[in-house]
């Protein structure tokens, strides 16, 4: 018997383990079963970004420690930020490097919480907040997504002993699994929010790059006064489907960047220099690209939400990410609904339920196959009477 660290009690086996070793077992049955649970994007990066790469690993070179990071990295990020969202930063005192945002949702709150200490999550939030916090042996206090506040917080009815004893807020527009966007508004009231109780704002805004019907991206970074009380997670592995080639960057108030930055030193020595030249091209050349994405997305959208609706679920539209929120018949519960579809359709989604409490009643669909795919799974789901 081993004995493990209390705080692994609550880091538990997510439930896409538990659906993937569900669909397995129904492969092995000899069912074709269509996978829409994992936002893993099913198209390559740019081929400039995968010539860059294949070059580079040849270079003997390239193959060392590279600590925090090259310079033309933290450059390029830096006027990507300044070209894209109008925010400054600056290259080298706010600006960290990431092997993947993941790395540095988990990480960050080891850096101001002690046990106990309360972080401020999204309900429903991607599921990576919720291991931050129980890794930091915090406790996460859920801020509602619901449909009538446009899926954004209310910070009203946040009580007060919660407000004063937060140390941190995870925000994520667009998010994942709820693809609404931000308003300036809403952030401005959250940097007022934070400046009231002290709290640091870690925005994750990974979908930067994926939102559709001409709407813009909001950096939180953008609005007045978020330097001083926030960071922004940012990624490359959506925007330039380089989710494998782990590489991502975390930038904005000083302090914090540099008070990670010392915790990072201690946990690893860097991303494979390739993988950062790779994605200095991306950040810099990669313009028409990020727009041919986000119309590949928006196109599958709107050919699911059709091609569902013509069947009879009526699920209203993406305004950005990967993922289509799919309301699901009223009286069925989410994660009995997803085995259902997978028992009766052969598809796998995600139950709302896995991303918090506020999630139940609806599920996550990943818009990661093609149209051809697509329109089989709306065959199937009209097949199988699950809608009716
Ligand atoms: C909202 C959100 N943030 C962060 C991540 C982590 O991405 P990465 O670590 O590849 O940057 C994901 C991945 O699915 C995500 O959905």
């Amino acid at each position: 018997m081993l004995n493990i660290a209390n705080r692994m009690n609550s880091v538990k086996t997510l439930i896409f383990s538990e659906l993937n070793n569900y669909k397995k077992r129904k492969q092995q049955e000899g069912m074709e079963m269509i996978d829409l649970s994992i936002g893993s994007p099913d198209q390559p990066p740019p081929s400039f970004v995968i010539e860059s790469l294949a070059a580079d690993v040849k270079d003997p070179a390239q193959y060392g420690y590279t600590i925090s990071g090259i310079d033309a990295f933290h450059h390029a990020v830096s006027s990507y930020y300044q070209e894209r969202f109008n925010v400054k930063v600056d290259p080298h005192k706010e600006v960290i490097q990431l092997m993947g945002s993941q790395d540095g949702i988990v990480h960050l709150p080891l850096v101001f919480c002690n046990p106990g200490d309360i972080i401020l999550v999204p309900d429903p939030g991607y599921t990576a907040y919720e291991s931050g916090v129980h890794i930091a042996e915090a406790e996460g206090y859920p801020m509602p997504l619901l449909e009538e506040n446009g899926f954004l917080p209310d910070l009203s009815k946040i009580p007060e002993d919660i407000a004063k004893k937060a140390k941190m807020m995870i925000l994520n527009f667009p998010g994942n699994p709820i693809p609404a966007l931000a308003t300036k508004q809403f952030f401005t009231e959250v940097v007022a929010f934070a400046k009231k109780y002290n709290i640091i704002v870690a925005h994750d805004f990974a979908y930067s790059e994926l939102i559709f019907d001409q709407k813009q991206p909001v950096s939180f970074l953008s609005i007045e006064g978020a330097k001083d009380v926030g960071v922004e997670f940012n990624s490359l592995s959506k925007s330039f489907n380089m989710a494998g080639t782990r590489i991502g960057f975390l930038c904005g108030n000083e302090e914090v960047i540099q008070l990670f930055q010392r915790l990072k030193s201690h946990v690893d020595y860097g991303i494979f220099e390739p993988i950062q030249r790779a994605a200095v091209k991306a950040l810099t050349q990669g313009q028409n690209f990020l727009k041919q994405n986000a119309k590949l997305y928006e196109r599958r959208r709107d050919f699911l939400i059709n091609g569902l609706a013509n069947i009879g679920w009526k699920i209203k539209p993406s305004e950005a990410t990967m993922f289509i929120w799919a309301k699901i018949p009223a009286g069925k519960q989410s994660l009995s609904f997803t085995y259902e579809l997978m028992d009766k359709a052969g598809v796998v989604v995600t139950p709302g339920i896995a991303f918090g409490e506020h999630g139940e009643g609806y599920v996550r669909i990943a818009l990661v196959q093609d149209e051809k795919t697509l329109l089989k799974v709306i065959e199937r789901i009209e097949k199988s009477g699950i809608i009716a």
